[in-house]
């Protein structure tokens, strides 16, 4: 299949008009899949409503037919074609942070949208994205989109088109290239069908900001104890990971170059993912700065593209610093812990 490239400007006015747009939702509205920006990694997107479509999305991922999609919305109205009640709580968080990277899981409404895209769960996830080539998408198809991260299966989220295209192309039939995304982790998902909010996957909104809008926020304890099983499906697969073994450790940065001189005497070839601050502290094969810890949105925006840059390498083994789990730091560490899939080295 021909992967077609839109180039589009985001700052253009008047966006859903734009032709590049209206190609782009023609293709979805023939039931094809399209990849296109939203604030914090490139979707793969699909018409919700139609199996076709949604069974494309599946395929061109290889992505297991048991984790169900995010539905993506433009207008606050539309929500309501396809869930069975907006609780208090959620309507509060969708003033809040909507248009933005927050997901809700509320009860669907059945018959509506395709049961392949909420693999057949009696809940959906919907999310409102804060970027106006998503937004335009949404509206110039007059469809929710249904659309996961614009990756294959188990390969770390794209933040620019360039990722999307080495993972899909030939596999779908458009990229939307709207420059790179901004918040660079996905969507904070939030389960709003019980009591008291829970937090099933940690993400660009973080568990603090959540507490000033609704109080208590809950968090799914299957994301501190791999024995559970976690509520939201996609967090049980191991995702983000790079060609080599990849270490977190807990330690100095003198105690990380002390492991790395270790392995490197053996004849291994050592990757580093640290951040600015401490690059130039390390002597290795291959050192990656992954944002700045001080800034730790600086962080939470480079993280895949790192990931993907040790991948371009050859390396036999990579070390990795380790983060606070403040604030976004949740959602760095989740990623991270994700993409090691190995216990932390303590020091
Ligand atoms: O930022 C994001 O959320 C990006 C952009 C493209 O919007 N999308 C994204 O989608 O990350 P995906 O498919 O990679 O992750 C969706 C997550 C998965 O962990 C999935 O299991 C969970 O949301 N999910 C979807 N529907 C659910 C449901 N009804 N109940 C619980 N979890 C659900
Ligand atoms: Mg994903």
């Amino acid at each position: 299949m021909q992967t077609q490239m839109w180039t589009v400007d985001k700052n253009v006015d008047n966006l859903k008009t734009y032709p590049h747009i209206i190609e782009a939702a023609q293709k979805l509205k023939q039931n094809e899949v399209v990849a296109f920006p939203t604030e914090t990694v490139y979707g793969l997107g699909g018409n919700a409503e139609n199996d076709d479509a949604v069974l494309k999305i599946f395929e061109a991922k290889g992505r297991p037919g048991d984790n169900p999609l995010i539905i993506h919305i433009a207008d606050r109205e539309q929500v309501f074609s396809f869930v069975k009640e907006i609780p208090e709580q959620a309507s509060r968080l969708m003033d809040a942070f909507w248009p933005g990277p927050l997901t809700l899981i509320l009860n669907k409404k059945d018959g509506v949208l395709s049961e392949k895209a909420t693999a057949r769960l009696s809940t959906v996830a919907v999310r409102m994205p804060d970027h106006p080539v998503a937004l335009a998408l949404v509206e110039a198809s007059g469809l929710p989109l249904a659309a996961p991260s614009a990756n294959l299966s188990g390969k770390p989220s794209p933040t620019t088109a360039a990722h999307v295209a080495d993972d899909l192309t030939g596999r779908i039939a458009g990229i939307v290239d709207g420059g790179a995304t901004g918040v660079g982790l996905e969507s904070t998902v939030v389960d709003c069908t019980g009591e008291i909010p829970a937090i099933l996957r940690p993400g660009g909104v973080t568990k603090e900001q959540l507490e000033e809008i609704v109080g208590e926020v809950l968090v799914d304890p299957a994301l501190k104890d791999a024995k559970q099983a976690p509520k939201s499906p996609g967090m049980k697969y191991r995702h983000y990971a790079p060609n080599a073994p990849f270490y977190l450790v807990n330690g100095t940065k003198e105690e990380i170059q002390q492991l790395v001189n270790e392995k490197r005497n053996e004849g291994m070839k050592v990757g580093v993912m640290t951040t600015k601050e401490n690059k130039a502290f390390y002597d290795s094969d291959v050192v990656i700065a992954c944002g700045e810890r001080m800034k730790l949105e600086t962080v939470a925006e480079s993280l895949y593209d790192t990931l993907r840059a040790f991948n371009q390498q050859d390396l036999d083994l990579i070390y990795g610093e380790i983060f606070p789990e403040e604030g976004v730091g949740q959602a760095i560490m989740n990623r991270l812990t994700k993409a090691s899939g190995l216990p932390v080295i303590e020091k």
